[in-house]
């Protein structure tokens, strides 16, 4: 169901991006805009801008550019529906849905299978509380120490014995099956038979980041094999984009300061019962650059948990090597290595919270993971620790943890600073590429400037009287600004509304770059150049009117007076 258009104007009038962006990037003001490093890219002085009369940003140096719902979906990497979600939730707004218009072909199907994977989740969390066979249940839990409060927060369920626990359900309902099926729920053997894919398990339901279940993790209730059975890829799951326990971290904490990230599920729960709830799980795999890029945008200070046996240094430096790359300027990301034989759960049982805490700020920084690694793997011979060390640094793209590691190197290869080893290596250290905005330089044709001092100040337009001329004046690009003048007459909108309402326009792109193009006018001659902008589009007009009347063979008499004062006019103006 499609979002009402009113309502997505109404939140953008009444969140106001500098306090936003403000909150998750400090921002110093700077003239008649704000100011701060760019959070989209790495650079040492500022160069993203915030403007409060326009409501939008940008930057200078990477181009990154919009609105209160772009700033959201870029910076906590969420999805258009979901960032309207947040921000309604920040002003305590409940977001109304509309029948009709605007749904992407496949919403209905994922809408449909959300609604199936959330049944099938309260069907699993019954079987807890009524199955016959619950007490085998019960009983696992209690032997591994979980409690009723902390199964209840994360919705853990039974999915029970047989082939049809769950399909059962669904007998008459072919199209709930088919659904299911692509959910990952049932599976089809060679002959097209169907059933249930979790039997006999405990399911740790999965939600994604707006709390749906999208997947499910099921455990045997002891030792069989495979110990774990993981939903499938399937249209709303994508194991590694999501991150277990995400969901109910942020339920517990707005704002995080820190987040752990663990291997297991049990790990999770575990960690969350004994109140280290800032936990999350990778789903049995290694960290992907999107769960990286989840976690640094959660809280400043990642801490990476792992076994202290080869496997769990070996996971922790394919980590290392997922996250240089992604770190901006102020993320923290730290290792952490249990004693041989435990994992977050039994650990924080046997230590408790706050030993378990301590342990964690004791976690090795990134550089001391980094270069003790090296050194391990290379003993004295300096020269392929440096070869190893520099194709690392050459990764990073925050030029300040960039320097810091170049120092860390060159002491540790006894040089007196990176300055010499930079010169030694011929390296070349990230410098930030300024993006020039391909075509906006120079001022352009007056129909562009017209179009951008409208975009960056739609009140110009507010009340206008009609133009008929631009309707009919044949010029490329002239029936955008006709659009933006139809809109603009009608409503009062800052710039920020009006691009909102061309998300989807085919011209967005133009229409974006335009409201930020430099267009170097001051403000105080905004509206005289463009009251000039559409006198030059009306003369244009009166002079493809002239250029039609004069390749007539033959004018009638009105035609003939028109000229007349065609001519007249084109006298007066070209004075
Ligand atoms: N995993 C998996 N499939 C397996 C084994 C493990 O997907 N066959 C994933 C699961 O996400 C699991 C994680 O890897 O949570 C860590 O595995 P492991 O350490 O073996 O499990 P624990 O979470 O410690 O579970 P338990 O304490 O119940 O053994
Ligand atoms: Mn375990």
């Amino acid at each position: 169901m499609a979002i009402p258009r009113d309502f997505i104007n109404e939140l953008i009038a009444r969140i106001d991006i500098v306090d936003l962006i403000d909150r998750k990037v400090p921002l110093k003001k700077a003239g008649k805009n704000h100011s701060a490093c760019c959070p989209f890219h790495s650079e040492k002085s500022p160069s993203f801008t915030v403007s409060r009369d326009k409501q939008f940003y940008h930057c200078f140096g990477c181009g990154a550019h919009g609105n209160a719902i772009d700033f959201v979906m870029e910076y906590d990497r969420l999805e258009f529906v979901d960032a309207i979600e947040e921000l309604a939730g920040q002003l305590g707004l409940a977001v109304p849905r509309e029948q009709g218009t605007g749904k992407r072909p496949d919403q209905g199907l994922s809408r449909d299978l959300y609604e199936l994977m959330e049944e099938a989740n309260l069907f699993y969390q019954s079987q807890l509380r009524q199955h016959p066979d619950k007490k085998k249940v019960v009983d696992y839990l209690a032997f591994r120490g979980l409690s009723d409060e902390v199964v209840e927060q994360f919705g853990i369920g039974f999915a029970p014995d047989g082939w049809d626990g769950l399909l059962g359900r669904y007998r008459q309902n072919q199209a709930a099956q088919d659904k299911l099926l692509t959910a990952g729920m049932l599976i089809a053997n060679d002959n097209g038979k169907r059933y249930d894919r979790f039997r006999d398990r405990l399911m740790f339901p999965i939600r994604d980041r707006r709390g749906r279940v999208v997947g499910f993790g099921g455990r045997v209730l002891g030792d069989g094999t495979p110990k774990y059975l993981n939903s499938p890829e399937t249209p709303i799951f994508h194991k590694g984009n999501e991150l277990y326990g995400l969901y109910e971290l942020k339920q517990k904490h707005r704002d995080p300061q820190h987040v752990l990230i663990v291997e297991g599920y049990m790990d999770v729960v575990a960690l969350a019962q004994f109140g280290v709830d800032y936990a999350v799980a990778s789903l049995g795999t290694s960290t992907t650059a999107e769960q990286f890029q989840l976690l640094v945008r959660s809280a400043k200070q990642v801490i990476c948990c792992y076994d202290g046996d080869q496997a769990g240094r070996d996971a922790a430096w394919r980590a290392l090597e997922t996250a240089l790359p992604l770190l901006k300027p102020g993320d923290q990301v730290k290792f952490m290595f249990l004693p041989q034989g435990e994992d977050p759960d039994t650990m924080v049982r046997k230590i408790g919270k706050e030993a378990f805490e301590a342990l964690m700020h004791n976690a090795l920084l990134l550089p001391e993971f980094l270069f003790d690694t090296l050194s391990n793997n290379h003993g004295s011979d300096k020269g392929a620790l440096a070869k190893q060390a520099i194709s690392l640094i050459e990764k990073v793209q925050d030029t300040v943890l960039q320097n810091l590691l170049l120092e860390n190197l060159a002491h540790k290869l006894g040089m007196n600073s990176s300055e010499d080893l930079k010169k030694k290596l011929g390296f070349a250290v990230n410098k930030a590429k300024p993006l020039n905005a391909k075509g906006l330089q120079g001022r352009g044709t007056p129909l562009r400037l017209a179009i951008a001092l409208l975009v960056q100040n739609p009140s110009l337009g507010f009340g206008l009287i009609e133009q008929p001329a631009l309707e009919r004046l044949q010029m490329p690009g002239i029936e955008l600004l006709a659009h933006l003048l139809e809109i603009t007459r009608e409503q009062s909108l800052n710039s920020a509304q009006l691009l909102e309402l061309h998300r989807e326009h085919e011209q967005k792109s133009t229409l974006t770059k335009l409201a930020q193009w430099d267009h170097q006018v001051a403000d105080e001659n905004v509206l005289p150049e463009f009251k000039q902008t559409l006198i030059w589009l009306n003369n244009q007009y009166i002079e493809q009117l002239y250029q039609e009347l004069s390749l007539k063979q033959t004018l009638t008499k009105d035609e003939k007076i028109q000229l007349t004062k065609l001519i007249a006019i084109m006298k007066g103006t070209s004075k």
